[in-house]
């Protein structure tokens, strides 16, 4: 019989959240323009916006903290970081940085020159924002399985080979910087690479002289992912995953506000002296020194221990099992999600969900509304809003993949949290024809995602479909 398994740690400290009524979640809604990222939190009962700086960290590291060394140049937390991805990444050099994009801008700056092309597994937005903001020009080298809601592919974070060398022949290797390589693709659904692909894609790189990037701010999730799913890991640790990944490349961006269990910030990591050297010079300018990075002494001593916890098998276990427990009920439930379970969250198929709406009338965003409406819980779209538009023709670009994440902290709800939030979405289900789409009436020139404001194309009403109930209030969440 298959055993249950259940979370390695006990609660010590516990945060209160707010239960809200209809009408105020009407009224929050309409204020934030019917964008998620525009809540207030205190509006929001469980909050699946993102998993980004929202764990909740260890006693051992709110202990670390108080050994914050908070002096301006050579903290002691510099060099008790340093020994943390010495021994866990293995990269040669760390800059640290405010956040994940915070490399990125650097990376980006040093390495891409105007009319470079920078082929990539799938794009995140602030890393295409920051590749195009140097000149560069992203181009899209996943495989096509990861396109495929309904694909059960294993590692459908990959590179396709043959695509990589056909840009290569096309565009010439002295105009490709760099190979960003993602690691369980956030767009894609939280999706992995394998090993053998990592190691493929980067020697076919390194045969051509093009250095290989990793964004590694799932890495420990995916190297767990090779650990369950690749022939000849399972009975290697996570640990010694990490560091066989890392041999592949010449450096890595990394956001620590996922994998490693704090709040707040990033790392440049890289084997290349000269680039490490201008990193650091570049680094005063944006971040701050290059002991510091823009953060304070505590913050580098709470990465350094979040580290060597994110790596312990049983953390990961309970980490991606919590996320497995929510797809699972939300398909027993008959809901499309992107298959296979991805780590950091469950993505709803908003298409599938809702295919009366079309992609021009943002049928992910218009279903974020509605689940924040019926129960309080809080998600993002990651569809056509998130894509933005074509940086050469104005166009909005119309991804394939038209979703709804719901990502899920770590350490922070329990599996009760997941259970409300897998009725609320079930309820909606059972009524999504109801649901019409939405028109963008705000349009921020970058990353429009984050502060766009829509509005219904119907009246408020008839997105409610929580309104229409006979009780006039969420199912799950009555107050
Ligand atoms: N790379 C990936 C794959 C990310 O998911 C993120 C952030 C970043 C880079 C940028 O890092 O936020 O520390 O500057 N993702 C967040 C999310 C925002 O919700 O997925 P950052």
């Amino acid at each position: 019989m298959r055993r249950c398994w259940a979370e390695p740690f006990k609660i010590k400290m516990v945060e209160p959240i707010r239960t809200t009524s209809l009408a105020e979640r009407q009224r929050a809604l309409g204020a934030a323009g019917f964008n998620t990222f525009l809540l207030r939190s205190e509006d929001v009962y469980i909050d699946l916006l993102t998993d980004s700086g929202t764990s909740a960290m260890s006693d051992r590291q709110w202990a670390a903290m108080m050994l914050g060394d908070e002096a301006y140049a050579g903290s002691a937390n510099y060099y008790h970081l340093e020994q943390a991805v010495h021994r866990f990444y293995g990269f040669k050099h760390l800059i640290p940085t405010h956040q994940g994009r915070g490399a990125e801008h650097l990376l980006s700056r040093i390495l891409i020159k105007p009319g470079d092309i920078v082929p990539g597994n799938m794009y995140f937005t602030t890393t295409k924002a920051h590749q195009e903001l140097a000149g560069g020009r992203f181009h899209d080298v996943i495989i096509d399985e990861a396109h495929d809601p309904e694909s059960e592919h294993p590692f459908k974070g990959n590179v396709d080979l043959d695509k990589l060398e056909s840009l290569i022949r096309a565009a010439g290797a002295s105009r490709i910087p760099y190979l960003s390589l993602e690691l369980n693709v956030n767009m894609a659904g939280g999706q992995p690479c394998s090993m053998e692909n990592i190691r493929a894609s980067s020697e076919l790189c390194h045969r051509h002289d093009i250095k290989v990037y990793l964004d590694a701010t799932r890495a420990i999730e995916n190297a767990w992912f090779i650990k369950q799913r690749e022939r000849g890991y399972a009975d290697r640790s996570v640990a010694s995953i990490l560091l066989e990944i890392c041999t592949h490349a010449d450096g890595a961006t990394i956001s620590s506000k996922k994998d490693h269990l704090v709040n707040i910030g990033g790392m440049l990591l890289t084997n290349d002296d000269e680039l490490a050297d201008e990193a650091r010079n570049l680094g005063v300018l944006f971040e701050g020194l290059h002991t510091y990075g823009g953060l304070a002494g505590r913050d580098l001593e709470a990465i350094a221990v979040g580290i060597a916890e994110a790596v312990q098998d049983d953390h990961m276990h309970a980490r991606i099992g919590q996320v497995e427990y929510l797809a699972d009920r939300l398909l027993a439930a008959g809901i499309p999600i992107v298959r296979p379970t991805g780590g950091h969250g469950v993505f709803i198929d908003a298409r599938r969900f809702l295919p009366h709406v079309p992609q021009q009338q943002f049928p992910a965003q218009a279903l974020a509304a509605e689940i924040y409406l019926d129960s309080g819980v809080r998600s993002m779209e990651r569809g056509a809003v998130s894509a933005g538009r074509h940086p050469d023709t104005g166009e909005n670009i119309m991804p394939r993949l038209e979703l709804v994440r719901l990502a899920i902290p770590r350490r922070v709800y329990t599996q009760a949290h997941m259970d409300v939030t897998c009725e609320s979405i079930a309820s909606i289900y059972d009524e999504r024809r109801r649901i019409h789409g939405l028109r963008m009436v705000c349009e921020p020139k970058r990353l429009r995602f984050f502060q766009a404001r829509f509005e219904p194309l119907r009246d408020a009403g008839s997105l409610c479909i929580a309104s229409r109930r006979p009780d006039g209030a969420a199912s799950s969440n009555p107050s």
